[in-house]
């Protein structure tokens, strides 16, 4: 089977096409590198010792699309890509909403043009805004608190009609909890361009001793140490929950919904005590104001998938902080070298 993989060259689709090259399966892939660089690619090469095609380009763009399921033989989508940054978003909704909606729809539309209708979607948790109860299910109420969390919403929501007006689909939606950690071999991981948004790339710049803190938004919320708690999953673990979505879809009509996430919930600073340790490093914190939108606890239940897919996250807290670690050295060493 081939697969088409948008955003291939990202962090969550980089260690996906690693799994499924593993696993046996062919992949093309597309990214135009707004976020992202063809070194990935070539790492990837690396590890799997196996090849893929490759298209650089934008997903909104029809043509290159069109050209791309005529040469390739593509039999099911994973679509990454899309714009990501909750701040960014909600200072340039337009390039939000046009990106992320438009690149889905060309996508689907294409789809439909070339008779392939197995869909696999990047969601993530921040469509349950503010749950009520801990840990969250698939049945959840679902909200958006800012643009990009309301591009995943209505994504979804296209998904759910397009099912509805014809049976040819056959769609999974994946919630993704909080992704951390890199491949083991320290050759992908996550880089974000410019200074992170994210907790733990922030404390890899802060360990690598690129920074001097990490700055904890808030130490007041109901939580084990009063910072924000979250469910954070191995990245591997994430890839590998796609490889089984896609098997799964093989012979299952239908539109399904899983949370992929560990279950477990850890706060900042046991998520910082956890780096420290398992890495001999320090990582000096200080305490600032809340962030506004943060929400104190998140974290899933994943049983759904679990028995549905027969997936489950596998690594632990430790492999999370040590692979990330690894990854964040390399990156240190490259940056010296240039
Ligand atoms: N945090 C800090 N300091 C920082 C960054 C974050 O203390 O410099 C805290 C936050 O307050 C929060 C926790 O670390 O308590 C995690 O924050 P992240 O920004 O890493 O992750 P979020 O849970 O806020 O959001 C992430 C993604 C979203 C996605 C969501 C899904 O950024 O895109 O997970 O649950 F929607």
């Amino acid at each position: 089977m081939k697969f088409l993989v948008t955003g291939g060259a990202g962090y969550i689709g980089s260690h996906t096409i690693v799994e499924l090259l593993n696993a046996g399966y062919e992949v093309a892939v597309i990214d135009d590198f707004s976020n992202s660089n063809a070194e990935t690619l070539e790492n990837i090469k690396k590890i799997t010792g196996k090849d893929f095609s490759f298209y650089e380009g934008d997903v909104c763009d029809k043509q290159l699309l069109n050209e791309i399921f005529k040469k390739e033989k593509i039999d099911a989508v994973i679509h990454f890509a899309g714009y990501k940054a909750v701040g960014e978003s909600v200072e340039k909704p337009l390039m939000y909403y046009r990106n992320n909606i438009v690149s889905t729809l060309s996508l689907l539309e294409v789809m439909e043009e070339n008779n392939v209708y197995k869909f696999v979607f990047s969601s993530s948790a921040t469509v349950y805004g503010k749950p009520h109860t801990l840990p969250i299910k698939e049945d959840f109420p679902l909200s958006a608190t800012n643009p990009y969390g309301q591009t995943k919403l209505m994504i979804e929501q296209i998904l759910k009609d397009l099912r509805t007006s014809s049976d040819k689909w056959d769609i999974v939606i994946l919630r993704y909890f909080n992704p951390i950690g890199a491949h083991e071999s320290g050759l992908i991981g996550e880089e974000p361009n410019g200074i992170p948004n994210n907790i733990m790339p922030y404390i890899m710049r802060v360990a690598t001793g690129e920074y001097d803190k990490v700055h904890v938004f808030g130490d007041d919320y109901d939580t084990i140490d009063g910072t924000g708690v979250r469910d954070y999953i191995h990245v591997v673990d994430l890839a590998k929950g796609h490889v089984a979505a896609l098997e799964y879809l093989k012979d299952k009509n239908g539109l399904d919904i899983f949370n992929l996430g560990t279950g477990n919930g850890y706060s900042v600073l046991q998520l910082i005590d956890n780096v420290s340790e398992v890495n001999e490093v320090d990582v000096p914190y200080i305490v600032d104001d809340r962030r506004p939108g943060d929400i104190a606890s998140c974290y899933a239940d994943p049983s759904f998938a679990n028995e549905k897919l027969g997936w489950k996250a596998e690594k632990d807290i430790k492999d999370m902080c040590k692979d990330a670690y690894r990854f964040a050295n390399k990156q240190k060493s490259k940056k010296i070298i240039k």
